[in-house]
């Protein structure tokens, strides 16, 4: 497998209902990751960008949060209607997500 040119990692963390700190998972991420995963493959881009889950990245109160490598971007809020902009924007046309970017004084 080559190395990919982006990487990309969706949170989809999960707490207990009424906890402080929220999730992820409660917030639909993995309907997020599903959406992902049909679009890199439905475009066979398994090449060019991996996707994987991940546990807890910190910022919860902005999720879901999906995290892009190399370039170390975090969006946050990101819904399914969200990923095909960013497949086409940012992880093919290497222009990132500006209204998406998670605060610096969040994350
Ligand atoms: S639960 Fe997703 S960033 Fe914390």
């Amino acid at each position: 497998m080559p190395r990919p040119e982006k990487h990309v990692f969706i949170c989809t963390q999960n707490r207990p209902q009424g906890h402080p700190r929220g999730s992820c998972g409660s917030s639909g991420s993995v309907a997020v990751l599903n959406e992902f995963m049909t679009e890199i493959q439905s475009r066979n881009l398994f090449d060019k960008i991996a996707i994987t889950n991940t546990g807890c990245m910190g910022p919860c109160i902005v999720g879901p949060s999906v995290l892009v490598y190399p370039e170390g971007i975090l969006y946050g809020k990101v819904k399914v209607a969200d990923v095909k902009t960013i497949i086409d924007q940012h992880l093919l046309g290497g222009e990132a997500v500006a209204a998406l970017i998670v605060p610096k004084e969040i994350w």
